[in-house]
Order: structure tokens, then C-alpha cells, then sequence
């Protein structure tokens, strides 16, 4: 997310080293690294033909695809004998009444029925409720963030564009956040969707929604709008996310801290929450010149109002959504569950910012398996814990928990909903460990490790243990191992884990520190990994966010063996067209489609929408580049990656 989001600063103050020096490296190493001199030069640059594959490597790998070779293109790739088909893209008319996509003519009542912008979190949910089909189903889509210098005409480029867009500019873009549920089905071997389903959904920053759990209702919570601190219009920066086994969807709030701004940012009553949680005076998307509540001047509480966990049901497309404040308060990548042995649920999800923490949340009860109203409010009860790595390998799981340890009045905090509401400083009382930026959590299903994506960290000074490696650029992924009662895995238990490194990301023989398979190719390594899925072999498909460009290193899927003689040796399996980042993955029960959101194609510098990098997926003479889901099937019908 190279634009979105200075996640590579700290607002964690365990780094010793000033902020400014921190900023001054990041642009530097950026500038290095897309140093091209502008997108026109870059598109030059581009090879047009993306498939580039390399033979086999042989090796224990039980993936049985060539893999690709790494390379930079306006253009997608995919391992041969797989298809690509776009299925879904920004601006795609999804609504009764929403106009075909017109990227000069964009309004927001058309943005309100179309497709949003930058997908990531994807899920398939079959149709009907209970069935396990794979050709025809509900996908839930995140849609995170926007980039306003490839949305708009005459706004220019970088990040820098969010500022300058008007009132009307500003609007279209909180209707292109927030989520789309889209009928989908597979006819013939293809994948389409079905315009005006009654299925058919858009959350947006506007949609109402409940706020629920210990934080809904206290006096921090309240606004103008909302004097009772139980109701919020929309959700924002919903990135990865999560899903529960009745059925229903969890997208988690990201970066919420770049759309709130004012004065009183960071010196007010709230002003060292605000510090913590990376708010400033001068948002990003500075959207309080036009609505009140983005000005925490005007509104000092909207803010608290957002990063949490949303939880809402796409089989119902009246369902008002909920925000789950039991969850914490956090830059969520997402919110993955796994089934304890007992029955009960652990939610897990990742702060993405240097130096956070990884949580699970734990429900006090367990779920039904045949009452599916029983379960609608079981994620407003239970404990939230955060991971602390011993150096010898063991894992242990902090309570934040009102009352015990530090977590008290005599520390600030009055009861558990303060708890929540700062729970970055509640878990800085408790001595968690600080991490390199821990993206998407997942568990497979295999051996039951509980697997970080640890995405990238330059603000990290000194090493720990399962942070090994200072300025890390590119990454690693933890495996979490919990304790067993009998063969079921413990996912509540707070101690008795252990756990370990999967692999250390880079190039092998160049990076300092990188880690795979010895048989891992040339093509094979990756830097930044950020979503990751599992199949139901337990192999795990790494998804990237931030490849090194100067290296001709586009983002992409990676698969690799978990166990066994192939453990780590990853392969290119999806290469991405330039400044995307590859979002997903999802497959269907069945395995044999793979659902991929491409995110921000063409986020280059110097990149603009009259001049855009690449014009994927269309390439129309004037269309911008598309944020867009594909479904990648093996044209022979097999299973992904068999
Ligand atoms: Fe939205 Fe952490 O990536
Ligand atoms: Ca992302
Ligand atoms: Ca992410
Ligand atoms: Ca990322």
C-alpha cells in the first residue's frame, strides 16, 4: 500500500530514533525504489507480454505449475494452463438503476450502485446458506481505500491528490470504501455476475450501522449525530477480513486515521490516544472541509467511532451491520477465526503499523453449529488478548482485561469500554511485543499453526526474537503453534504455545537474513507478504504488498508446502501489473477457482488518470487503471495448484 498509509512509521514510541529521520529514509528508500522517472517512462519500460514462464524446477515441491519469472508489466500473468477472467471491476454497475461505468462523468449516486474501489478482503459465500457450491454464490468484498490521482481527471499525482479533491470528488470516494456483496456465477467454465440481484449490496462510508459490545453507549463514543454512542454512519478502510462458521462476515477497519483531522488532533483531551493511533491535523483525505464529523475540532469523538471490526450477514441484504467494540480498537488487517477445541472461537487479526501488536479475541461461549440466531451477538462477549514471543520460544496471550494487571483507574482506565477504546495503550501497559507490521493472520487447517504475515518494518532499531532482523524491507511470517487437548487444537488458551519462523523474506544470497527452502528458485522469493489463504492441504498461497520494483519485482501469489519435504520453497504462481498489490486469496469449496482483488494498478509514481502507468484491465485509450477482482481457473477444470 505504498501510498495509503506511512505504515513504516512508528506511532508505537518504543522507537528510538526521531520520526522525522524515519520519514526522511522511507522517502528515500521509495525514491530509490520507484525512482523511474515518471509513469509515461515507466509504462515505456513495461514489457507488453507477461508470460513469462521459467521450466520446472523439479525439487520436493508438490505443486505441480511452472512457475512465472519475476518481471514488471502493464500487464497481469498466471502460470501456464491457468485462465484469467475479470469478474468484477471499479465503477461495474451492481445495483438496480446504476449506470454503466463512465470514468469522466463519475457522480456519486452512480458510485453508490457500482462496484467500489481498491478490493481487497475477498470471500465466497455458496449459495444457498449451508450449501457447499462452488459455481454460484455471494462474494463479499472489501473495498479499502481510494486513490484519487487515478479516479479524477486534473488532480495530479501521489497521495498529495487526496487534498486537492472537491466536495463532490470527496463524496464519490466515501461511497468507493466500505464493501460490495455481488451475486456470482459460473456458467460454461466462466465466471460472471448478476446485475440486480436481490442480493446485491453496497456498504459505503455512509451505511448506518449499530456500534455493540462493552465500548457502545460510553461517553467517548457519543457525537452530535449520535447521542447515544450506539449508532455510526459507515466504515472506512476496510482491508483484509474474516468470516464466521454461520455464515456471516467480518471487515475490519484499517487505516481509519487518515480521514480524521482539526487543530485539536494530538493536543486535545484525546490528543495522546490520537498520537497513538497516528491521527494528525492534516488527514490525508482532509474530508473535514466538507463534513463536520471528519473535524475533530467540530466532532472530537468520530473518530473513536472507527477501527473495529464490523460484523454483518450478506445472506441478508437488509441487515444493518455491526461494529463488535469487543474486538479492540486497532488498524485491523483483518479478523480470521479458528474453532477451539471446546467450541468456542478465536478471532484473530493483525495492527498493521510498525511495531504493533497481533491479537485474538476469544468468545466466552461456543458457537452453535444449528442455531444460527444463537450465534448473532456471541462476538460481544468474551476476551481480547495480545501475543507476547518469549525469546525461547513460547507464546503468551495478555489479557486486556479491565481491573487486572496495569489496566486500571490509577492508569486511566475507568472500565473495560476505555479498555477497548485505547487498546494500543492498554497493550503497551502490558508488555506485548511489537512486531514488523503484521498484516493478514490465518490458521491452517491442516497442522493448526496460526500463521502472522509480518508484512515489512524500516522503523525497527532493535531486534527480538521473532522480529529478528532490523530495518526489515521485506518481511516474515510467524508460525504460532497452540497447545492440544487430546487432537484438537487450543486456540483459547492464553498459555502452553510455542512459536516459530516459517521464512524470512528477500532475495536468498542477497538479502541479509532471507530464509527459505534451499531449493527456493530465482523466481520463487518474495518480499512483503500481507494476505495469505490456505488449501485444504494445509499449503499456504502468500499474497505480496510492497515487491521491490528496482529489483523488476512485481507483486504476486506465491504458494508453497507447509510440511513436509517442500516446507517454504515458494513459487510465482500470479504475477500482478504494476503498483497493484494482490489482495484475496480466495478459493471456491471445490478448489478449483481462485478468487485474486487487484489492488491499486498503477499506483507508480508520477502515476495520474490522464497518464496512468498501466490501464489495466481494459487498456481502453481512456480508461484508468481498474481495481478489480479476477477468478483464475485452470483451463483444464482441475483443482488450483494441484
Ligand atoms: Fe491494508 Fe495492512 O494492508
Ligand atoms: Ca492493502
Ligand atoms: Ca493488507
Ligand atoms: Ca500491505
Amino acid at each position: 500500500m505504498p501510498e495509503n498509509d506511512p505504515d513504516d512509521i512508528a506511532s508505537n514510541p518504543d522507537p528510538r530514533e526521531p520520526v522525522g529521520a524515519l520519514i526522511e529514509r522511507r522517502l528515500s528508500r521509495r525514491a530509490a525504489l520507484l525512482g523511474l522517472a515518471s509513469a509515461a517512462t515507466l509504462a515505456d519500460q513495461l514489457v507488453a507480454d507477461a508470460q513469462a514462464q521459467v521450466p520446472a524446477q523439479g525439487g520436493p515441491s508438490t505443486f505441480t505449475f511452472n512457475e512465472l519469472r519475476h518481471q514488471l508489466s502493464q500487464r497481469d500473468a498466471v502460470a501456464e494452463g491457468y485462465e484469467i477472467q475479470v469478474l468484477l471491476r471499479w465503477g461495474d454497475p451492481i445495483l438496480p438503476n446504476a449506470p454503466a461505468f463512465d470514468p469522466k462523468a463519475q457522480t456519486p449516486a452512480a458510485q453508490a450502485g457500482q462496484f467500489g474501489y481498491n478490493n481487497d478482503y475477498v470471500d465466497f459465500r455458496p449459495l444457498p446458506l449451508g450449501a457447499a457450491n462452488s459455481d454460484h454464490g455471494l462474494l463479499c468484498v472489501n473495498h479499502e481505500y481510494t486513490n484519487t490521482n487515478l479516479m479524477f481527471r486534473g488532480i495530479g499525482s501521489g497521495s498529495g491528490a487526496r487534498a486537492r479533491a472537491n466536495a463532490e470528488q470527496s463524496h464519490i470516494e466515501r461511497l468507493a470504501h466500505g464493501h460490495a456483496v455481488v451475486e456470482i456465477r459460473k456458467t460454461n467454465g466462466a465466471w460472471s455476475y448478476v446485475r440486480d440481484s436481490r442480493y446485491n449490496r453496497r456498504i459505503t462510508g455512509e451505511t448506518p450501522m449499530r456500534i455493540s459490545g462493552p465500548a457502545a453507549g460510553h461517553e467517548l463514543m457519543k457525537t452530535n449525530a449520535d447521542p447515544t454512542g450506539t449508532r455510526v454512519f459507515g466504515t472506512l478502510n476496510n482491508c483484509a477480513g474474516g468470516n464466521t462458521p454461520w455464515g456471516t462476515v467480518l471487515i475490519a477497519e484499517e487505516n481509519f486515521n487518515n480521514y480524521f483531522g482539526g487543530a485539536s488532533a494530538g493536543t486535545g483531551p484525546q490528543g495522546a490516544m490520537h498520537r497513538r493511533y497516528g491521527i494528525v491535523a492534516n488527514a490525508q483525505y482532509a474530508w473535514g472541509r466538507f463534513e463536520d464529523r471528519f473535524n475533530l475540532d467540530k466532532e472530537p469523538n468520530e473518530a473513536n467511532r472507527f477501527g473495529w471490526v464490523v460484523e454483518y450477514d450478506p445472506y441478508d441484504p437488509e441487515s444493518v451491520p455491526v461494529k463488535r467494540t469487543a474486538l479492540g480498537r486497532a488498524k485491523h488487517e483483518g479478523a480470521t477465526h479458528a474453532i477451539s477445541h471446546d467450541g468456542r472461537l478465536a478471532f484473530y487479526s493483525g495492527d498493521d503499523q510498525a511495531m504493533e501488536y497481533v491479537y485474538k479475541f476469544v468468545t466466552a461461549r461456543a458457537f452453535s453449529a444449528t442455531d444460527r440466531a444463537a450465534n448473532r451477538d456471541l462476538l460481544d462477549e468474551g476476551t481480547l488478548f495480545v501475543v507476547r514471543l518469549q525469546d525461547d520460544g513460547k507464546v503468551e496471550w495478555l489479557p486486556l482485561v479491565h481491573g487486572q494487571g496495569p489496566l486500571t483507574a490509577a492508569n486511566g482506565f475507568a472500565n473495560q469500554a476505555e479498555v477497548l477504546i485505547n487498546t494500543r495503550r492498554a497493550a503497551d501497559l502490558l508488555g506485548a511485543t511489537p512486531m514488523d507490521r503484521p498484516e493478514d493472520v490465518e490458521t491452517n487447517p491442516i497442522n493448526g499453526r496460526v500463521y502472522v504475515m509480518l508484512t515489512n518494518n524500516g522503523a525497527r532499531t532493535e531486534a527480538n526474537a521473532g522480529n529478528p532482523r532490523p530495518r526489515n524491507a521485506h518481511g516474515h511470517i510467524i508460525e504460532l503453534i497452540p497447545p492440544r487437548v487430546g487432537n484438537a487444537v487450543d486456540h483459547a488458551a492464553a498459555e502452553g504455545g510455542r512459536w516459530e519462523i516459517f521464512l524470512m523474506a528477500g532475495k536468498p544470497g542477497q538479502d541479509a537474513g532471507a530464509r527459505y527452502h534451499r531449493a527456493t528458485s530465482d523466481q520463487g522469493w518474495l518480499s512483503c507478504p500481507d494476505n495469505c489463504a490456505f488449501d485444504s492441504k494445509g499449503r499456504i498461497w502468500i499474497a505480496t504488498d510492497g515487491a521491490p520494483r528496482a529489483a523488476g519485482v512485481a507483486d504476486g501469489l506465491y504458494a508453497a508446502d507447509t510440511a513436509g519435504p517442500g516446507r517454504a520453497l515458494t513459487k510465482l504462481f500470479y504475477q500482478a501489473p504494476t503498483g497493484a498489490e494482490v489482495c484475496g486469496p480466495c478459493m471456491t469449496p471445490d478448489e478449483r477457482t481462485m478468487f485474486l482483488a487487484i489492488q491499486h494498478p498503477g499506483e507508480d509514481a508520477g502515476s495520474t488518470f490522464e497518464a496512468p502507468s498501466t490501464r489495466w484491465p481494459d487498456f481502453g485509450e481512456v480508461m484508468p487503471p481498474r481495481p478489480s477482482i479476477i477468478a483464475i481457473v485452470k483451463k483444464d477444470g482441475g483443482t488450483i495448484g494441484s
